[in-house]
């Protein structure tokens, strides 16, 4: 194998060479691998590099980390989180799910240690220019697929693509690997066990939008006397959705222009009687939710 991609770097050969030599050679070490460990910097014109890292073991662990984000996957959870946000979401650990992580063109490569089939969706894989990156000599392999033409840096030593360059929004794109190990022994555990950073929450979706159930309470309390199924002065009846909805005071959306919120927000409703400021709040996030 060996020989053979060496032989695959004599330019007399390269006419000749077919290229699905370093995608397969490229799946067989990942697959092979049962860790793998790479630092790297996405460099794009106009901009900063960027740092990154990805680290992946055998069962489904894995850490991916972005000036803005950091996945974790412990082997069976994996966290996911904003830092700018300071929230984390938590959703179990699967092989597709953490596969579709890496699909992002700057990690898309590396998907090869968990997907086998990684080659599948090329069309075609022809090899370009030859560069010798500090030392290391690379090979330029072309590839088309789908989901856009990419071009990997083929390091014939270890067998892998360590790097890549695309066109991302019209701006060209740089994976400069600086650190990249393939190893038959796993990872350290304490790699990717989840610790949340200081000051982080869980977001657990709990703040999913209201709906009218959640509000009906409120108008039965504060409106129904006047506003309901018996009686609906000027027309409004909060007690029955489709009535309450035909009536044109509520903007599905829009709290601050629709009528029935300012008439409480303005003290002017319920009639005769207040109501506290929660319960007002509680139907304008309805409102704001949609009105569902
Ligand atoms: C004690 C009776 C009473 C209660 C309780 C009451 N309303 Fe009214 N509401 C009225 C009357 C009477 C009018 C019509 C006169 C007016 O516009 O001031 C009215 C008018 C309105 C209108 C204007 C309708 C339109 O098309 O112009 C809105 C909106 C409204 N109420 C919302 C509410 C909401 C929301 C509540 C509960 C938080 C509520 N009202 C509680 C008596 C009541």
């Amino acid at each position: 194998m060996k020989a053979l991609l060496l032989a695959s770097l004599i330019p007399a050969l390269a006419l000749t060479w077919s290229a699905a030599g370093p995608v397969d050679t490229h799946i067989a070490t990942l697959q092979k691998a049962t860790a793998l460990s790479v630092k790297y910097k996405v460099v794009q014109a106009g901009s900063s590099p960027q740092d990154h890292s990805l680290s992946l073991s055998r069962d489904l662990k894995m850490r991916l980390e972005t000036p803005a984000m950091l996945w974790v996957s412990d082997g069976k959870t994996l966290s996911t989180y904003n830092k700018a946000k300071q929230t984390y979401t938590q959703i179990p650990a699967d092989k597709p799910t953490l596969a579709k992580l890496l699909q992002g063109e700057s990690t898309w490569a590396w998907s090869a240690f968990l997907d086998p089939e990684f080659a599948k969706p090329i069309t075609s894989a022809k090899p370009g220019d030859e560069i010798n990156q500090k030392g290391v000599i690379l090979q330029e392999i072309k590839i088309s697929r789908p989901a856009g033409a990419i071009t990997e840096m083929f390091d014939g030593a270890m067998g892998v693509f360590r790097g890549a360059s695309y066109t991302k929004d019209q701006v060209q794109v740089f994976v400069q690997v600086t650190e990249i190990k393939v190893t038959d022994k796993p990872l350290p555990d304490a790699l990717f066990a989840w610790t949340p950073p200081t000051g982080a929450t869980l977001n657990t979706g709990a703040t999913s939008a209201l709906v009218y159930a959640d509000v009906k309470p409120i108008f039965q309390q504060y409106c129904g006397k006047c506003h309901g199924n018996d009686r609906a002065t000027k027309n409004l009846n909060t007690l029955n959705y489709d009535a309450l909805m035909s009536s044109n005071t509520i903007r599905p959306g829009d709290s601050a222009r629709s009528i029935l919120v300012n008439a409480m927000r303005t003290g002017a409703m319920p009639r005769g009687g207040s109501m506290p400021k929660e319960d007002i709040d509680k139907i304008a996030q309805w409102v704001d939710d949609g009105a569902k």
